[in-house]
């Protein structure tokens, strides 16, 4: 097996996480005295930790999903562990000290542990799967570490997988809050539990209920406040970010003003790459933001593109060489605008792979048409070929080939499935004859999975609905043919 760069920064992670849980404060401030009171127990529970990690590593591997491993997460997990290790020895020294000394509440340091924000970060920007992992490997560290009893065991662990349920599959900020409140409400309950059975009086029990609860609400607010810096620093976009770019930005609304047709058709490649990329495990709500902005270059000169016009072309009055310049700018004006308005770096990808590396078809095959004498021009097919690169993710050729599918079904006269499935497979067959899927890690079962999820989108799109009796003796009033009760045009 080859040992990648991601193997490498695992096993850095297990060796930080260890050093972290199970080097005795007491040997970085005299290693003399630390190597005589050495507990060998320390050391069992640290090869425990790094065989846990490098199995976890093995696990992911294996089973995780391919965009987890192709992007920048492989580096933000291992750093959210070690970050959760060091919550965790943190909590140990507390454990170890009198906290009597420094509060006035009652209670054990566990109680006051925020254990759902590393969680609820993990969760937030990674996902709930490895928000899940997270739970499970800090309730870990803990029993390897300091084996504290089985409530604060029970506590760590049950705070924030309730926070991780309650963040569901899209976390807003509302939804962060209420995880927050939620994971603060369980330790809260076991801790009350806690007290109750040591015999503590009312007060104590109150307070073990709030404090957690007053806590998981500041770590809600408090992983709030640092996802923008762990984004910004990891290089991810979390769902919060991205449920934010979808539903309100400037571009989005200039796109909807100055380019309707376009907009609609971003809406549809929004659509279609959602739909796919859930179908395959991909990152389902990335594809469906970052394909709003797929065609924003289109901005500059939206009356160049046929579905902001209505009446006689501008093309008319252009060669096909200068037309297909103008069209191929599109992506050139994308990414300036990507950067004036500050998107996401993951989104200007999306804008420069759109359309890879394929040619603009239509003037294409009018430059080749023969000159008036009957001969053939010479035809510099590279002049009419967008720059690239071609799609290098999952998403990226996901979007690639909802916006082709789209853009292609604006004329489709097919209805039936295998009129369709032919439809979708022939542009799909294309693209990868062209080599625009060479780059791309999509398999060929993920495509023929993503090629039904568009099936299945065009059949929604094309249903015929019946139609309202009125309508139907109206339209058989004006001496138009009704057929059988349907119409395909009956408004919503
Ligand atoms: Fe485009
Ligand atoms: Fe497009």
């Amino acid at each position: 097996m080859k040992f990648k760069a991601e193997g490498w920064v695992f096993a850095m992670a297990a060796l930080a996480i260890a050093g972290i849980l199970f080097i005795p404060v007491a040997a970085l401030k005299d290693p003399t005295a630390a190597l005589e009171d050495f507990d060998p127990a320390l050391l069992t529970r640290a090869m425990a930790w790094c065989l846990f990690v490098v199995g976890f590593w093995g696990f992911k591997s294996r089973f995780w999903p391919k965009d987890t491993q192709e992007s920048r997460r492989w580096l933000s997990g291992p750093l959210l562990l070690v970050a959760q290790a060091v919550l965790v020895r943190g909590t140990g020294e507390l454990l170890s000290r009198d906290l009597l000394s420094w509060t006035w509440l009652p209670l054990e340091p566990w109680i006051w542990t925020p254990w759902f924000l590393v969680t609820g970060l993990t969760g937030i920007l990674l996902g709930r799967r490895f928000g899940l992992l997270t739970c499970l490997t800090g309730g870990l560290m803990i029993y390897l570490f300091a084996d504290p009893g089985p409530w604060p065991l029970v506590g760590c662990v049950m705070a924030p997988l309730a926070g991780i349920l309650l963040l569901r599959r899209s976390p807003t900020r509302g939804r962060v809050l209420r995880a927050g409140l939620g994971a603060g409400l369980t330790l809260g309950v076991v801790a009350a539990i806690h007290q109750g059975i040591a015999g503590e009086a009312v007060d104590g029990i109150s307070a073990a209920v709030l404090v957690p609860v007053a806590i998981g609400l500041l770590s809600a607010f408090l992983s709030l406040a640092i996802l923008p810096v762990l984004e910004w620093l990891l290089g991810e976009l979390s769902d919060v970010t991205l449920v934010e770019y979808g539903t309100d930005h400037a571009l989005l609304d200039r796109l909807r003003q100055e380019a309707p047709g376009t907009w609609h058709h971003s809406l549809n490649v929004a659509d279609l790459a959602e739909k796919a990329a859930a179908e395959i495990g991909a990152r389902a709500l990335f594809c469906k933001t970052s394909a709003l902005y797929h065609d924003i270059g289109k901005l500059a000169e939206p009356a160049l593109f046929a579905e902001n016009t209505d009446g006689p072309s501008p093309h008319d009055q252009m060669d096909p060489l200068t037309s297909a310049q103008r069209i191929i700018g599109h992506v050139t004006h994308g990414v300036e605008l990507s950067r004036k308005y500050g998107l996401p770096r993951a989104f200007r990808e999306i804008i420069v792979e759109h359309h890879g590396i394929s040619t603009v078809r239509f003037f294409y095959a009018k430059a080749c048409e023969p000159l008036p004498d009957g001969t053939p021009p010479t035809v510099d097919r590279s002049a009419f070929t967008y720059p690239g690169p071609s799609p290098s993710t999952r998403e990226s050729g996901i979007i690639a080939l909802a916006d082709a599918v789209e853009a292609a079904s604006r004329s489709l006269q097919a209805k039936t499935e295998p009129e369709l499935r032919a439809f979708v497979r022939g542009l799909i067959a294309d693209r990868i004859s062209e080599g625009e899927l060479a780059q791309c890690p999509l398999t060929l079962a993920e495509l023929a999975r993503v090629e039904a999820a568009f099936i299945s989108w065009l059949k929604g799109r094309n249903h015929l609905r019946p139609a309202y009796p009125g309508r139907v003796a109206e339209t058989v009033a004006i001496g138009e043919s009704a057929v059988e009760g349907h119409s395909a045009t009956q408004p919503a």
